[in-house]
């Protein structure tokens, strides 16, 4: 059952800090340093395939990989299974909460029969996937019941994280990991800070029926913008966006207008917070409502009219936390207009057709 929830989403939602822990469970080891996975991995690259919000999860992991040293792209499995880029050496990684979906499927199966290895990203214990790679990295969410894919992308980014991990240990870089470690470990009780805190729900109030909205994040925020958007759209029926914040000069900011609320995700205070921020001022000059998705850091506040806020955390994790928010928001906007949520129109959990 819902367990007193309106929603399965909503339930499942907050059952992230939970799904995180499972997720975590025996894999990472602080004390020691190290994490342990059952799978056996050091590729010289990687190419991840992928459809919907796995793929945003697979954005977000080839970045992951990307900063551990190894050439990691990610494709959407339905042009990777039609249109196939060189293999190479690589490990390819097909990222399926349900292990089912025939896009990635024949993805993996094109990468299979030109004889590299493969790997399943997965929630389903005996799934297609799981049963036809030659790797598995299971993500223990526990079963999700909303079409709306909510905690198992969460699971997906932290298994995908300690994958990454794991693989930077083997190549020695032992201050990232450590670092890293630790901000996996602080994850579960932050999604829950953030689920305790949030003014999501206010916010859709204020947003509910605008005809646009968008989203911004830079680096392994890009995905989060993403994934933000397409929760909205699935859900609310509203039109969304999500780009990469530089990306907003080169042709939607002619969208933009007071009517179309842009939420930048924006967290610490390094480089790619400064040019993010650059890119709220183009939006805010536009008279654009902005919501600053940020742990408060670099200050985006002031340029923003709105903020959903979350711990401090390293990007990666951060990615994690801004996502929750941005799951609230959707659920609420879509809640306010009474759309059945659980069952978006013309949508289903397994797509088990190309
Ligand atoms: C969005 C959603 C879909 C799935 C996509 C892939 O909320 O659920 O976009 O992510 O259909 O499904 P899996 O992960 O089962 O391969």
């Amino acid at each position: 059952g819902k367990s007193g929830y309106d929603h399965f989403m909503l339930k499942e939602i907050h059952e992230q800090p939970r799904a995180l822990r499972q997720c975590l469970q025996g894999r990472v080891d602080e004390m020691g340093g190290r994490v342990t996975l059952d799978v056996d991995v050091d590729p010289e690259r990687v190419q991840f395939v992928a459809c919907g919000t796995s793929y945003h999860a697979a954005l977000y992991g080839a970045e992951l990989f990307r900063q551990a040293g190894v050439p990691a792209q990610a494709f959407l499995a339905s042009e990777y299974a039609t249109s196939p880029p060189p293999v190479d050496d690589a490990l390819v990684i097909g990222v399926t909460q349900s292990g089912e979906t025939a896009d990635t499927l024949s993805a993996l199966r094109e990468a299979r029969s030109r004889g590299v290895r493969t790997l399943a990203c997965t929630n389903t214990v005996g799934s297609t996937a799981a049963r036809e790679c030659d790797e598995v990295l299971y993500i223990r969410s526990g079963p999700e019941i909303g079409v709306a894919a909510t905690k198992t992308f969460a699971a997906q980014q932290t298994a995908l994280n300690a994958l990454a991990l794991s693989v930077a240990q083997e190549r020695r870089r032992a201050g990232d990991v450590r670092d890293s470690l630790s901000a996996l470990r602080e994850l579960p009780g932050d999604v829950q800070a953030v689920l305790d805190e949030s003014n999501a729900e206010a916010l859709a109030e204020e947003f509910v029926g605008a005809p646009s909205y968008f989203f911004i994040g830079r680096g392994v925020h890009f995905p989060v913008a993403l994934e933000g958007a397409l929760k909205l759209k699935e859900i609310s029926y509203g039109h969304a966006e999500g780009f990469a914040s530089g990306e907003l000069k080169h042709g939607p900011l002619a969208l933009v207008t007071d009517e179309t609320p842009v939420f930048a995700v924006v967290t610490g205070d390094g480089p790619l917070a400064t040019k993010t921020i650059g890119n709220v001022k183009e939006v805010e000059s536009r008279d654009a409502p902005v919501v600053a998705v940020t742990d408060g850091r670099s200050k985006v506040e002031r340029y923003a009219d709105h903020v959903l806020e979350i711990p401090e955390a390293p990007p990666r994790t951060a990615a994690v936390l801004a996502n929750v928010q941005l799951q609230l928001v959707a659920y609420h906007v879509a809640d306010r207009l009474g759309r059945p949520i659980d069952k978006p129109r013309n949508l289903a959990k397994s797509v088990t057709v190309e």
